[in-house]
């Protein structure tokens, strides 16, 4: 047992935030005592091109050994794991139920009218639901709001097939969407006043995907994904300089390119984010919650490790713009090798906010 277990007496269970996505698979582990939490392990595996697209696994296999690596290298005895699934093939959607029902009752129910919110036939689909509340209208005692989570099968059973091959056991299967917003308490210092009362855009900039989140009171209020990322970028890079993508993959993230890079394709590549995300802004503003302006952009994912990319969004969204730093205020154990997670910090908030799932009983 390290120091740090010892100090922090360990998850109310163990438990790993694993973030299978498109480029890595990236481990966390969190401890807590009192309301400080400690990172007690760390891992990120690179995943081979193609492998996961579109935030479906397509080889479960090869995502196993990467599974396998990551826990390796994060030397953790924990085999609990939780995962999340995302993109198309995932769907939320908040419906009215009769009030009063048991858990049984209502599984019963939402089970025989699911069809009719899902675009697959029912047998192919996963099914959970949270009930979120009294009905919508105010003094509406005969409903509550649920809030329906489905997802293809397939993808499910991907994931649970790709930790089985690493020993590993699914103790959470989340959405991807919530783990993000569960993970944005931990952005709260970056925020003025705390975000309260404020509006803040979190921005995930993934290899694939660019996820806008916006946060009103510290509530979110908004969300919306944009198949656009690092690969973009990635793929420039390999044809301008004949690479192979790897070989690109490898040249962006260690700066070791000619200067027709920081000079042509790296401005190129912040204008088309900088459009992209806001596009998703004026989304946000046409949407029934976007009557405020944005007060200020956090940005988050690998491409918020971009040397500069801080004061280049900032310049062309013109709002005050930092980089997620959300392991600010929280002990790094020596095993989660603190230099390398704090470059990797703004690319963690998945595997932070399924990390953070252990403590889910515990309040
Ligand atoms: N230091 C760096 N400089 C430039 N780019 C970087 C750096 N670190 C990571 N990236 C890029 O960030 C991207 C990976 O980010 P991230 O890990 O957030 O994506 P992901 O979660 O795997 O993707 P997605 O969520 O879209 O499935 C890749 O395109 C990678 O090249
Ligand atoms: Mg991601």
């Amino acid at each position: 047992m390290s120091l740090l277990e010892s100090l922090f007496g360990g998850g109310a269970r163990g438990l790993i935030g694993l973030d299978i996505s498109s480029s890595s698979v990236k481990l966390l582990e969190l401890a807590r005592r009192g309301s400080q939490y400690a990172v007690e392990s760390f891992a990120l595996e690179p995943l081979p091109p193609g492998v996961v697209a579109d935030k479906q696994i397509i080889d479960p296999a090869v995502v196993g050994q990467a599974v396998t690596r990551a826990v390796e290298r994060a030397g953790t005895r924990t085999r609990q794991a939780a995962v999340a699934v995302a993109g198309s093939a995932v769907i939320t959607k908040p419906i009215a139920m009769p009030a009063g029902l048991d858990d049984n009752a209502l599984e019963e129910q939402i089970k025989a009218e699911a069809d009719q919110y899902l675009p697959y036939p029912i047998d192919e689909v996963a099914l959970d639901f949270q009930v979120a509340g009294a009905g919508r209208s105010a003094g509406d005692n005969a409903t509550v709001e649920v809030l329906l989570a489905a997802c293809r099968k397939e993808q499910v059973e991907n994931r649970l097939a790709a930790l089985e091959i690493a020993g590993l056991t699914p103790a959470v299967v989340d959405v991807e969407a919530c783990a993000l917003e569960n993970a944005c308490q931990f952005l709260r210092h970056q925020m003025p006043d705390g975000g309260r009362e404020r509006t803040i855009a979190v921005v995930d900039m993934g290899a694939s995907t660019t996820s806008v989140l916006v946060l009103l009171d510290g509530k979110p209020v908004y969300t919306r994904d944009q198949a656009f990322g690092g690969k973009q970028l990635t793929e420039d890079i390999m044809r301008y300089y004949d690479l192979s993508l790897p070989e690109a993959g490898k040249a962006k993230r260690s700066g070791t390119l000619p200067e027709t890079y920081f000079s042509e394709l790296l401005p190129h590549f912040f204008d088309d984010m900088s459009q992209q995300i806001d596009r998703s802004f004026q989304y946000y503003f046409a949407s029934a919650a976007g009557g405020r302006q944005i007060d200020q952009v956090i940005l988050a994912g690998g491409c918020a490790q971009i040397e500069g990319v801080e004061a280049q969004l900032q310049q062309r969204l013109q709002r005050p713009t930092v980089v997620a730093r959300p392991l600010a205020q929280m002990a790094v154990a020596s095993r989660a090798r603190p230099q390398h997670l704090a470059k990797e910090e703004p690319s963690l908030l998945i595997a932070l906010g399924l990390a953070f799932r252990a403590f889910d009983e515990e309040s």
